[in-house]
């Protein structure tokens, strides 16, 4: 049976590593890639089992079509900017997502990525993501929590078998987001949880009739013919105290439908109205992926 490859469907990592790379012409290093990748990754999982270390390698638009011959990820697309450039694309071709207990393991792996690959890539974003306090976000509050947990992840984040050529893949936004935090601790706590919809100490979830439209939960918490559209997020927070620092947001899903209802939502190609949340944070990159099933990444 197809598998999700091994970082997709991991919970509580406590550190990651996304690099995200344009490809050139050489599209044998990238296959053979992939492969030394795995085994690097393999390797490293039987050495330091306590790191739970897992990893995922996705593509592009354009590189799926040449790898795959244009079979399968049928809703695959390129990320085009959103809400009038509020939300800016980036496309790059391949993502390497690390994540693990261990930042020194995901850094060896992270070597070895770039190994394989050599001079068929160009790497682009290289982000070093660390899980903060109790799961929270920079901005003090606690994100994941309404993540699916236990069977519940790979109904969501992974295409179902009955899919033959696609089974096991998924779906994969990314945007980094960079968080203005001197304009978000002058707000009021009260008014940042009207912006996100929720508590912010005990993390609760704001009665419906006092959740706001505009609210980050308002936003994203969407039902489509009365079934919820559910995504799987393993972002983290990263970045510098003195400089530049935000959430990495990445989000994996069996169907891209669900991750584009979000993100229209939040920047007002839906309805006209945005996200509070952008009110303190705003992307600075944008990219859309599929991570095949780790026997079809094998066999590309
Ligand atoms: C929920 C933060 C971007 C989708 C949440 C929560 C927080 C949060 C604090 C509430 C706790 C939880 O359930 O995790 C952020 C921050 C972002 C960001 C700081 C960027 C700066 C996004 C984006 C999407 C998204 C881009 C979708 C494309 C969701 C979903 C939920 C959620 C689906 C759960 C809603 C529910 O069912 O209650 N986020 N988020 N978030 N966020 Fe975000
Ligand atoms: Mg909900």
């Amino acid at each position: 049976m197809a598998q999700s490859q091994s970082g997709v469907l991991l919970e509580h990592c406590r550190f990651g590593i996304f690099i995200e790379a344009k490809v050139g012409t050489d599209l044998e290093r990238i296959r053979s890639g992939c492969k030394d990748f795995c085994a690097a990754l393999a390797e490293l999982q039987q050495k330091f089992p306590d790191a739970a270390l897992g990893g995922v390698i996705s593509f592009g638009s354009d590189l799926w079509k040449q790898l795959s011959g244009g079979k399968g990820a049928g809703e695959l697309k390129s990320f085009t900017p959103l809400g009038n450039g509020l939300a800016p694309a980036t496309q790059r071709d391949l993502l390497v997502h690390i994540l693990s207990q261990r930042h020194d393991i995901n850094f060896t792996l992270a070597q070895a990525a770039l190994k394989a690959f050599g001079d068929a890539i160009t790497v682009e974003e290289e982000t070093h993501g660390f899980r903060w306090t109790e799961e929270r976000d920079l901005s003090g509050f606690v994100d994941g929590t309404e993540n699916p947990q236990g069977d519940a992840r790979p109904e969501v984040a992974a295409i179902p078998a009955d899919d033959a050529e696609d089974a096991g893949g998924s779906y994969v936004l990314v945007q980094r987001y960079v968080h203005d935090l001197n304009i978000w601790n002058q707000m009021p706590v009260k008014a940042q949880e009207n912006a996100m919809g929720r508590t912010k100490f005990d993390n609760q979830e704001l009665p419906s009739d006092k959740r706001q439209p505009t609210s980050h939960l308002g936003r994203v918490d969407l039902k489509e013919e009365g079934k919820g559209l559910k995504i799987l997020r393993q972002s983290l927070p990263y970045g510098t105290a003195s400089g530049e620092h935000g959430l990495l947001f990445i989000a994996y899903c069996a169907r891209l439908h669900n991750i584009e209802q979000q993100l229209l939502s939040m920047f007002g190609d839906m309805d006209g109205k945005t996200d509070q949340l952008l009110r303190f944070s705003k992307p600075v990159t944008g990219s859309y992926y599929f991570a095949p099933s780790l026997q079809r990444l094998m066999a590309l």
